[in-house]
């Protein structure tokens, strides 16, 4: 970016913080909701579009030519057509814009999701993106995301309606689309939103993170009629500035670094104003803070005016689904010409939906073909069938699902060495199938394998080896006696766990867009099983695809020997079974804490009322997931970044180095302001270097994330927070490698509300290292 460009952004932040200043002290707060309101403050303007108008696009630093393109090209437009781009309507994809055919701009093609491509035939189904956290491996993110690309962009789609960042970050574990996403620390959600981004761009298809911002729960999230006198609101999500700015915006910074293309605003309000219609976050932070240069696409049906357009570029699905969600945006020529919107609005809009379609090449070199489905009808006709499967993406898929699998306890019960009789109890059933995931039709959740969660994150699995497939083969090969009881009989699971060398009891918990999960227990069927196998056998597996549950007292029980989550795998659920016979290595590592029970998380992260106007505080703050348990000393039963392996390993020499690297991983630049800007320095300039090196102590080869933590100095800060991590792939039995964290200066600043600036606190910084939150032994001070 141009000097000039970089000043003028910084004057008008500087402008526009002075005036967020003002009105803070001007504007007299409603302190009566809860005693905590007055600590919202800070973000409490969000519909104010005279203090935060829609700035008007550059391009960015990585987008020029393509923005100059978009503008001549829209500058040919009429006001029509213009409108037309910012409105979805009805066609094969479940998003799809009016193209201006005389410029030779098709109707751009908007699809989920997540996992893969939504419509069902001839699609890979990816492991949930909480699965790939699992694995720490940035490598491994990028791959997945740039394969998933590769078949959105081969299914005829322009625009993935993925990844999903810090909307949901997983601030409760009951969160229903918590597996949809990432991890719930801000660092670790970055990196891995950052990756995303640029393996599904590196595949031409344009990204589009979401949910922007603040989207924690599903419960309440769409307007509802609820009672006799009236509407229900959506869910208002009361952020505070600072947590907004560590916590929940960090995450959408990265992904802008990465380059994202689009962002989808949410369906909660921010602060009490609806997501999609939110000056504040999406002109201020989004537009202007983080300098997002592309559109922003409503969640369907996230849009409650037309004139959300002062703020969001594209109405979804707009006409689309018989205008079922409100045909928001239609009327806007008649809104330009009766003065009420402006004409450079709706073209800066279309700028911006247009921009990252040239950049990626969509009109020339990268045109994605026909659209090969129809979203509206998943199974329909052999003329929509295309299979865009390649022949490494299964064994990509195979391998994330393998390292997604964290071992969490092992008393002595893995690897399975050699057994003569395998008994497996629980949910692994033949009836493991794809539809599952889609509408809930299909199969029986309590029985089944689960793959993914419910909702529009779901993709189609034809192609699930089940593990207890995988384990008929094995017996098959190996000649071991294999029973199985896929349902609660009591007298079945006696009789064949009795008699067992080891039992596989097989654990599943469902989850899924649209609702929040109830509490952490599995599932009645499921709990009579695991208690009955536990009875019968003192060598019981648990293996678990499913997000946190209480398995509380099984965790200590003699009788478990082991516990695996193997998380939602897509369609590699047999990939775990390699690592439980010991062909493969454990490497995973807990994406998220695992508490003992429900209380020991912050109270009411899902806030479940019959009030009209529902309100979630996000009181805890900054302290989510494992901030939360160490300041408050709580001793999780399995903490965030933990896992085991066949093998041990040890950290040494932990060496802090000043290296000072200019940021050389922007796609494009944020506009975030800091102390110390000079004009040319970046906020993520790399200032610091800390090494150490990592042993394999045991006698097996093995994968280990090495892990960084800091300790910032100041009140009331978090006890320690991640700072980097970095997967060591196959030590070999002794084998010692040096690991590298570059450290930046946003790594070590914190959000200054006053100033309204990233700001380095005085005095000593605490590095630590080591293979787990809560397992860090090395340590080193250093001053900035
Ligand atoms: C609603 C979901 O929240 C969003 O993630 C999805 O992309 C849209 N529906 C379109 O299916």
């Amino acid at each position: 970016m141009k000097l000039t460009a970089i000043l003028a952004i910084s004057i008008a932040l500087a402008l526009t913080q002075a005036r967020a200043l003002d009105a803070r002290q001007a504007d007299a707060v409603d302190a009566t909701e809860t005693s905590n309101t007055s600590r919202y403050d800070a973000f409490h303007q969000p519909n104010d579009f005279e203090r935060f108008p829609a700035p008007a696009s550059t391009g960015g630093k990585a987008w020029q030519e393509a923005f100059s393109k978009a503008k001549d090209m829209v500058a040919q437009m009429t006001l029509e057509e213009k409108s037309g781009i910012l409105l979805s309507h009805d066609g094969r994809c479940v998003g799809n814009t009016h193209g201006v055919d005389r410029l030779g701009i098709p109707d751009l093609c908007l699809m989920d999701g997540p996992t893969g491509v939504r419509p069902g035939s001839g699609i890979s189904s990816f492991p949930a993106g909480q699965a790939a956290a699992a694995t720490w491996d940035r490598d491994l993110i990028y791959q997945r995301s740039k394969a998933m690309g590769q078949e959105f962009f081969d299914k005829g789609v322009h625009i993935a309606l993925a990844p999903v960042s810090a909307g949901p970050l997983g601030r409760s574990p009951l969160g229903g689309r918590n597996w949809e996403g990432s991890y719930p620390d801000a660092y670790a959600n970055g990196v891995y939103s950052y990756e995303s981004v640029r393996g599904m761009q590196d595949s031409h298809v344009a990204a589009t993170i979401k949910h922007f911002i603040g989207y924690e729960q599903e419960t309440s999230r769409n307007p509802y009629t609820v009672s006799s006198d009236g509407g229900q609101e959506p869910i208002s999500s009361n952020v505070d500035d600072k947590t907004m700015h560590e916590v929940y915006l960090a995450p959408f910074a990265q992904a802008i670094r990465g380059g994202s293309a689009h962002v989808m605003c949410s369906y909660n309000k921010i602060n009490g104003t609806n997501a999609c219609g939110n000056a504040q976050a999406l002109n201020g932070l989004l537009k202007g803070e983080i300098n997002h240069q592309g559109a922003v696409i409503s969640d369907w049906g996230g849009i409650h005016s037309s004139l959300d357009v002062l703020a969001t570029e594209m109405s979804a699905p707009g006409t689309g689904f018989a205008g079922l969600f409100g045909d928001y945006y239609s009327d806007m020529p008649q809104l330009v010409n009766n003065g009420t919107v402006s004409e450079d609005r709706i073209d800066d809009a279309c700028i911006r939906i247009l921009t990252p379609y040239y950049w990626l090449g969509q009109d020339e070199e990268h045109v994605p073909p026909e659209v090969v489905f129809n979203a509206n009808n998943y199974y329909e006709a052999e003329d929509t069938y295309k299979n865009v499967r390649k022949p490494d993406t299964a064994q990509l898929i195979h391998q994330i699902a393998l390292e997604s699998a964290v071992l969490l306890k092992n008393t002595g019960g893995l690897p399975l060495n050699n057994p003569e009789r395998l008994a497996v109890v629980g949910a692994l059933g033949d009836t493991a199938n794809s539809e599952c995931g889609a509408t809930g039709t299909g199969c029986d959740y309590n029985t089944s394998l689960l793959t993914m969660g419910g909702g529009s994150g779901w993709s189609d699995a034809p192609y699930i080896v089940t593990p207890l497939d995988a384990l008929k083969t094995r017996a098959r090969d190996a000649n071991f006696e294999l029973s199985h009881a896929l349902t609660y009989d009591e007298e079945v699971i006696n009789d064949i766990a009795g008699r067992a060398d080891s039992t596989l009891v097989w654990l599943n918990d469902w989850a899924e867009e649209s609702a929040d999960r109830e509490d952490l227990t599995i599932g009645e069927e499921q709990s009579m099983m695991l208690e009955a196998a536990v009875h019968a056998s003192s060598n019981v597996i648990i293996v678990m695809n499913s997000p946190v549950v209480d398995i509380e007292q099984y965790a200590e029980h003699p009788n478990v020997t082991a516990i695996v989550q193997a998380h939602y795998t897509g369609e590699a659920a047999d990939a775990v079974v390699s690592a439980l016979f010991g062909d493969e290595n454990f490497s995973g590592k807990l994406p998220y804490t695992w508490g003992k029970r429900l209380e020991d998380w912050p109270n009411n992260t899902i806030v479940t009322t019959d009030d009209n106007n529902p309100q979630a505080y996000f009181d805890e703050g900054v302290f989510v997931d494992y901030k939360w348990f160490d300041k408050h000393e709580i001793e999780p039963r399995y903490e965030f970044g933990f896992g085991l392996s066949y093998t041990t390993f040890e950290c040494s020499d932990i060496k802090i180095a000043d290296n000072y690297k200019k940021d050389d991983m922007a796609i494009q630049d944020t506009a975030e302001p800091f102390e110390g800007f000079d004009g040319s320095n970046s906020l993520y300039d790399v200032i610091k270097t800390v090494t150490a090196i990592v042993t394999n102590t045991g006698d097996r080869k093995g994968s280990e994330v090495a892990q960084l933590y800091v300790t910032l100095p100041g009140e009331d800060m978090p006890v320690r927070e991640l700072r980097g991590f970095e997967k060591i792939r196959d030590l070999d039995a002794g084998e010692s490698r040096e690991v590298s964290f570059d450290v930046t200066l946003k790594d070590l600043s914190t959000w200054d509300v006053q100033r309204q600036m990233w700001v380095v606190p005085q005095g000593d910084f605490v590095f630590h290292v080591g293979n787990s939150s809560r397992n860090l032994p090395l340590n080193a001070t250093s001053s900035f």
